[in-house]
């Protein structure tokens, strides 16, 4: 296997996939619509792809005719291609299943019917497809793993945030396992588990190798500045540079599963380059849980200035209360252990958002649109 498909390569996690790609030999082709909500206006191939011998198509998932061309050339496929904002889905339904799931079976029906050649497919699943994941109950001793439904909005409008058993208590989150429940509670996740799904029947239908790996929270250099709608601790570093307060969700005690982005690549090629293909759904994280307060906090000191938190008993309608993986499978199947700790990563994205342009604040915009259409409360 030579030559990789690598589409939406020229977003985040493709700036660091596509070049670590390069250094282990592959020749790398990016398909990416260089989608404006991501990169701005200009429409500018990124430096780092015209800088490199990496082969660059600018098009889109859902066009067939640019998909098939693109695919005819490839031996492996790492599917990065999507839209990713989970308050975003819940009302652009229709593109979001458009990009997501009906482009990865416009994917798959081009493999199948034009018999192409392909050895592996990996896909970049999202641990938004557990919904609220696994919990067990407050006792000692409990092992009875439980699965919370989605809160519901008016869960959420009395700030009922955390699971409870059926006597009131809290329950307790534990690290989620791949064959825990799969539970969506967005759109977007929605279309993550028809993704899955898509490939997992097809590929092994077809004998062609396979992986999901179902990210975390990803976060590093070089994930979009622009973007308002994903990327918590993008949004707020351009908030910390202007000095403005960085208002918290819930109580703040919400958590997630915080993964540098290098680790995501290193989890990808991995999944490449091992012998056998996975074959199954691996999650990508650390394995700990961290508070949005302490992120919050954690960049902003990153920065060398105080936190100026405000908790704001805000929600949003489709967001999860806790948060993070069980990574047994990707110790085991992948042989990957993380390596960049949160101090580590959180000073590289420091550095790196430092040198770019301060972008706007669009995080009040955003929130709005959530607003008006009765997602955010
Ligand atoms: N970043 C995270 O925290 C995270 C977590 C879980 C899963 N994921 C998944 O990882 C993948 C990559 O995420 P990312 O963080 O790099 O996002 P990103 O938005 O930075 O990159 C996505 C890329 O896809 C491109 N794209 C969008 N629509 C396209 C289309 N129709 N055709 C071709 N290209 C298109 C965009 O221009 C962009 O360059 C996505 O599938 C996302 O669902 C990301």
């Amino acid at each position: 296997m030579k030559n990789i498909l690598v589409t939406g390569g020229a977003g985040f996690i493709g700036s660091h996939l596509c070049p670590l790609l390069q250094q282990n030999g592959f020749n790398v082709t990016i398909l990416d619509t260089l989608s404006p909500q991501i990169h701005g206006e200009s429409q500018e191939t990124p430096l780092w792809i015209s800088d490199s011998n990496i082969n660059f198509v600018k098009g889109s998932v859902t066009d067939r005719d640019v998909m098939k061309s693109v695919l005819s050339n490839a031996d492996g496929i790492v599917h990065l291609a999507a839209e990713t904002g989970t308050g975003q889905s819940m009302y652009e339904i229709e593109k979001y299943n458009q990009v997501n799931s009906q482009a990865t079976a416009l994917m798959l029906d081009i493999i199948t019917n034009e018999q192409l050649p392909i050895k592996r497919v990996l896909l970049a699943s999202s641990r938004s497809v557990y919904g609220e994941g696994a919990y067990l109950a407050d006792g000692q001793g409990a092992t009875n793993r439980i699965y919370p439904r989605p809160r519901t909005p008016e869960e959420l409008a009395n700030h009922q945030w955390t699971a409870k058993d059926e006597n009131g208590n809290d329950l307790v989150p534990v690290p989620t396992r791949e064959d825990d429940k799969v539970q969506p509670a967005s759109i977007y996740a929605s279309t993550k588990y028809a993704q899955e799904d898509l490939i997992a029947i097809c590929c092994e239908s077809l004998g062609i190798g396979y992986g999901i790996l179902r990210l975390q929270n990803v976060y590093g250099e070089g994930q979009s500045l622009n973007n308002p709608y994903t990327g918590i601790l993008s949004i707020f570093s351009t908030r910390v540079r202007m000095n403005k307060h960085l208002p918290i969700f819930e109580d703040g005690l919400e958590t997630r599963d915080f993964v540098h982005v290098s680790d995501v690549a290193g989890a990808f090629l991995a999944a490449l380059t091992k012998e056998e293909a996975p074959n199954t759904i691996i999650n990508v994280g650390t394995g700990e849980f961290t508070t949005v307060i302490d992120i919050a906090s954690q960049l902003t000191r990153a920065f060398g200035k105080e936190p100026d938190i405000q908790v704001t008993a805000q929600y949003r309608v489709g967001d999860i209360r806790h948060n993070c993986a069980d990574i047994t499978r990707l110790k085991d199947v992948l042989n990957y252990i993380p390596k960049v700790s949160l101090e580590e990563g959180m000073k590289r994205f420091v550095d790196w958002v430092n040198t770019q342009p301060l972008p706007e604040d669009k995080l009040d915009k955003a929130n709005q649109e959530l607003k008006e259409k009765n997602l955010m409360g």
